[in-house]
């Protein structure tokens, strides 16, 4: 990736860190809006809202529309780690270098900070996005959310991955769980800085082909990290996939063969920026750098 895309990203983070520090204030009862801060806050990678801002901005030229909703989906985001952690789901320990939220708050607060992430982040998006954009784009951009946060989307992902586990499950159903369980939030990501960044609908559909192939090549990425890192490295415990007996891509194709499908989904997601005629440093590098991130 290149300098200039580095810093435009860490530009976004800054920006990210800030708007969910404010938009999240701690307010009676404390124990809720603590344990909501604990993982919001924690420190993830931020590429959600980095890849719906820049959206935004390669399209329309600015991106502080799109800010209150990029915060959001990453609320959104986090809210399927707290539940995706909890004993009765994958039972980890670590999230983000630290405790999980029910490992450090308690079973009930977690899944009750889960549910309230899951309310506020579109109470977000309606509070705050500015008065200049117009309410039947803030409806489209809150059904997107809604439809990719419910039971056609990230919740059918998980449900099919928490069912498959320890079974013979076919190469569609793992696609299913992958492009469910982690692909719909890049496709929202994605979506949504369309959106808000006035895309035409030939735009629309390419960048949502791209968020497809990275959103696949990230979980891909994400179970060969789950055998090859460290929970120095990863923030959350390795070697869980196998232990929880997990149909991942390793499973199923082996370690050799998953690094290439990464890479040629990558690839891909490259040829259709340029194909398209949308020219970003920072959509580029983010797909050039799935295939050697380490976290
Ligand atoms: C973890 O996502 C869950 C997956 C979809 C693999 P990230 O790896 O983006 O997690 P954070 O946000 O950086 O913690
Ligand atoms: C990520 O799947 C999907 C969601 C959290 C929605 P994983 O279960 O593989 O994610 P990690 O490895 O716990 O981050
Ligand atoms: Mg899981
Ligand atoms: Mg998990
Ligand atoms: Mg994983």
């Amino acid at each position: 990736m290149n300098e200039a895309a580095k810093q435009q990203i860490d530009e976004y983070k800054k920006i990210v860190e800030k708007k969910l520090d404010e938009y999240l204030p701690v307010k009676y009862p404390q124990e809720i809006w603590e344990s909501m801060r604990y993982s919001v806050l924690a420190g993830g990678k931020r590429l959600r809202p980095v890849l719906c801002l820049e959206t935004c901005k390669v399209l329309s030229g600015s991106y502080e529309q799109a800010i209150p909703a990029a915060c959001a989906i990453e609320m959104l985001h986090t809210q399927s780690l707290i539940h995706d952690d909890l004993p009765c789901m994958d039972n980890d320990d670590y999230r983000r270098g630290k405790l999980t939220n029910h490992k450090k708050f308690g079973e009930s607060t977690a899944v009750l900070a889960g549910d309230a992430l899951l309310s506020f982040a579109p109470q977000i998006i309606i509070q705050n996005t500015p008065k200049t954009v117009s309410e039947e784009k803030i409806l489209k951009v809150l059904e997107e959310f809604l439809v990719s946060a419910g039971a056609e989307k990230l919740i059918a992902g998980q449900v099919v991955d928490i069912d498959s586990e320890g079974k013979q499950i076919d190469e569609k159903t793992l696609n299913f769980i992958h492009d469910n369980k982690t692909a719909a939030l890049f496709k929202l990501s994605i979506r949504t800085g369309a959106i808000l960044g006035n895309a035409a609908e030939s735009q629309l559909n390419a960048l949502t082909d791209y968020a497809q192939k990275i959103g696949l090549a990230f979980q891909i990425m994400d179970d060969i990290l789950d055998v090859t890192s460290t929970l120095e490295e990863l923030g959350k415990t390795p070697g869980k996939d196998e232990k929880e007996q997990k149909v991942t891509y390793i499973s199923f194709y082996g370690l050799e063969e998953s690094k290439k499908q990464v890479a040629s989904l990558c690839a891909r997601a490259c040829d259709i920026l340029k194909e398209n005629d949308i020219l970003s440093d920072v959509l580029q590098g983010v797909a050039d750098s799935i295939t050697e991130r380490v976290n």
